[in-house]
Order: C-alpha cells, then sequence, then structure tokens
C-alpha cells in the first residue's frame, strides 16, 4: 500500500491485555479476576465518581481549551506554577505532544529495551531512529545509556519506576547519569507509579529537581484508579510548557476526565489507602512466590514480575491462571517471553491467586 510509509506498515500495533467479558465467554467461567493491566484493583475514589455524576449535564461544550483549572489545581497541589504544567489524554497523551513538538526528521531518540510499550509504539511510530539499550539485570543501564548520546540525540526516555520490570533507578544513579546528558537533550523521566514508590528513601522523585530539559510525566490511570478516563500530566520549565501548549490537542482530557482527576487528587485518603494496600499485598505475594520458588524481580510498583526458566514454561503458568479465572500479562511483547507480570489486586484477590497458585503448579 503505497500511501503507507514504510515505518507504519511495519509497526507492530499494540496487544491490549485480555478483557474480562471476553476470557468469560471463551473459557465459560462465572468470575473473572483482572490482575495484568497495573490499575487500582480498589477501584476509583467514590468522590471523583460522585463529582463526574453531577457535572455530566456541562457536557455539551467544549472544555476549556487550556485546561485552566486543572492545571491550577496540579501546580498548587505540588507548588509550582501554571506555566510549568501541561495535561493531557493519560500521560501518553502527553507523551504523543511530546513527541509532536520536539522531534524533527534526523533526530534521533534514546530508551531502555524491554521498557513501557506504549513509548516504544510512539517511538516506532514516529519514524525516528531510535538506539534500544539493553536492561542490566532488569535494570536500567543509565550509564549504558549514556554512551549512546550523540549530536542527533533529542529525547531520552525513561520510566521510573519502570513497566514491566517494577525496577527504579536512585537518586545517586540519576544524578551520575544527569551529569552526561547535555542540555539540548529532553529527557522524558515517566514517573506513572509515583505513588508507590515515593517513599523509597533513594528513589529520585523528580520534583525535587530543577532541570530545565527534563519533563516529568505522571498520571491518574494507577494509583487514582482512573485509567478508563484518560488523564495525564506533565511538569516542565515553562518553555517546553508554552510549546508543549500549543502542539497538544486543545480539549483533551475530556472534561469529565479533568473532574474526576481534580477530585481524585483531593482524596489524600484514598491515595493512601491504594498505596497501603499495594504495599501489604506485595510483602504478602513476595513471600508467597519466595516460598514456592518462582523466581521475582523486586518491585517498586503495584505489579510484580514473574520469571520462569523459558517461555514455555511462562505461557503454561498464565494459560493455567487463565483457565483459573485469574487474567495475567505475559510478556513476549515485551521482548521478556520467560516473564508474567501479576498486578498486586485486593486482599481478596491476592488470595484467589495464591489458592490458584499451589493449584496449578504441580508442575509448571
Ligand atoms: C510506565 C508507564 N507510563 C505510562 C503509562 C500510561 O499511562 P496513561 O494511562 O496515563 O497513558 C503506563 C501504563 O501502563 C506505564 O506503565
Amino acid at each position: 500500500m503505497p500511501l503507507v510509509p514504510r515505518h507504519i506498515q511495519d509497526l507492530e500495533s499494540y496487544k491490549p491485555g485480555r478483557n474480562i467479558n471476553d476470557v468469560k465467554e471463551e473459557l465459560g467461567l462465572d468470575n473473572i479476576i483482572k490482575l495484568a493491566s497495573n490499575e487500582n484493583p480498589l477501584g476509583p475514589s467514590p468522590k471523583a465518581i460522585e463529582a463526574v455524576k453531577s457535572s455530566l449535564c456541562d457536557n455539551f461544550r467544549y472544555p476549556d481549551a487550556s485546561a485552566m483549572l486543572f492545571r491550577t489545581k496540579l501546580a498548587d497541589r505540588f507548588n509550582i506554577k501554571l506555566e510549568n504544567v501541561t495535561v493531557g489524554a493519560g500521560s501518553e497523551g502527553v507523551m504523543s505532544a511530546i513527541m509532536r513538538t520536539f522531534l524533527r526528521i534526523g533526530d534521533e531518540i534514546i530508551a531502555a529495551d524491554n521498557s513501557f510499550i506504549g513509548f516504544r509504539v510512539l517511538a516506532n511510530a514516529s519514524g525516528i531512529r531510535t538506539s534500544w539499550v539493553p536492561l542490566e539485570n532488569y535494570r536500567h543501564d543509565l550509564l549504558g545509556m549514556a554512551t549512546y548520546i550523540n549530536d542527533y540525540t533529542k529525547i531520552i526516555y525513561l520510566a521510573n519506576p519502570d513497566n514491566p520490570t517494577g525496577t527504579y533507578f536512585t537518586i545517586d544513579e540519576f544524578d551520575v547519569f544527569m551529569d552526561q546528558v547535555p542540555d539540548r537533550v529532553l529527557v522524558i523521566l515517566d514517573e506513572a507509579y509515583f505513588e508507590y514508590a515515593q517513599h523509597i528513601d533513594n528513589y529520585p522523585d523528580s520534583m525535587h529537581y530543577r532541570y530545565d530539559n527534563v519533563i516529568t510525566l505522571r498520571t491518574f490511570s494507577k494509583a487514582h484508579g482512573l485509567a478508563g478516563f484518560r488523564a495525564g500530566y506533565g511538569f516542565a520549565h515553562e518553555d517546553l510548557i508554552e510549546n508543549l501548549m500549543k502542539v497538544k490537542l486543545p480539549f483533551e482530557p475530556s472534561w469529565p476526565a479533568q473532574v474526576a482527576a481534580m477530585e481524585a487528587l483531593d482524596d489524600e485518603k484514598y491515595i493512601q489507602s491504594t498505596v497501603r494496600n499495594c504495599h501489604t499485598g506485595m510483602r504478602v505475594l513476595e513471600t508467597v512466590f519466595q516460598e514456592m520458588e518462582i523466581e521475582i524481580i523486586p518491585s517498586a510498583a503495584n505489579f510484580i514480575t514473574l520469571i520462569f526458566n523459558n517461555g514455555e514454561e511462562a505461557i503454561e503458568f498464565n494459560e493455567r491462571m487463565l483457565h483459573n479465572g485469574i487474567i495475567l500479562r505475559h510478556l513476549a511483547g515485551w521482548g521478556l517471553p520467560n516473564c508474567v507480570r501479576v498486578t498486586i489486586g485486593t486482599e481478596k484477590e491476592n488470595d484467589y491467586l495464591i489458592q490458584s497458585l499451589s493449584k496449578i503448579l504441580d508442575p509448571v
């Protein structure tokens, strides 16, 4: 098809996790637990849902094109200026605007291999040459990534914690890395799982830095439980934000997404209970996996990745769990065919996962 550029023809489309209704129908099961997409198993804050309900009738109008109210709320919450905040339809919406704003033919990107697949799709769709730098022991090899910087490098993408490994890089590692990055290179620091990691002593919360060439991305899809609404945000120097605001789609996120996000941001108790649920579940599951001698990657996020001896074992495990009513994520699409990712669930879901593990594990 000559109309379609070669890099788009070659693009592999994103394959989302299995959907609950499809699995119910296919396997004839009544109850399905989905621990596949790192969503908040407790759902959204009830206050956010109430706010959306009462704003429904406002939606015959376009929202404010520059999302002033939402951006002001974020600026106040994080003690920065409005000029330093952008928003989008999920953090992927902001990522997409970044690619459209800053990249030109001839530029290059550096990113870690086996990292967030959404960025991989955006990079491949842009047609921009990208160096995919191998992970080192499932962690970003920041110094290795720095060696790929050349005169053409425009963007370096880092996810901290990373998905699907859950690993993070430390304050010291980030400082040493940033010493190697020229000011003309934009670093995207994707902190989608920030709420789960912020308690870790040596986690480099990017809000404590003032780099003019770093843009922080965060989302309402994970700890805030609003994945379906599509709301994310970015913090950066005002010059970057000013240009991003020119390129971003004018009315994203939708008004219901903005309303839900603003309310969720205020519901700090809800976030605390979400994070508590995750940390408790993580401790329980880590112990169980260790007792069952299933290798894991220690995680700073709301999921944990299991390592099997080979791809066949991972597929077998994933399939057996599916037939037991639990949707997990086999990571072949991320280039990790021997791994399966498990999102931390509610206490009840985690208990069911543990029961199912003992039932199916003999012998994978
Ligand atoms: C590292 C990372 N960044 C960004 C996202 C996308 O988030 P959003 O739903 O805000 O687009 C995800 C979602 O899985 C993720 O894991």
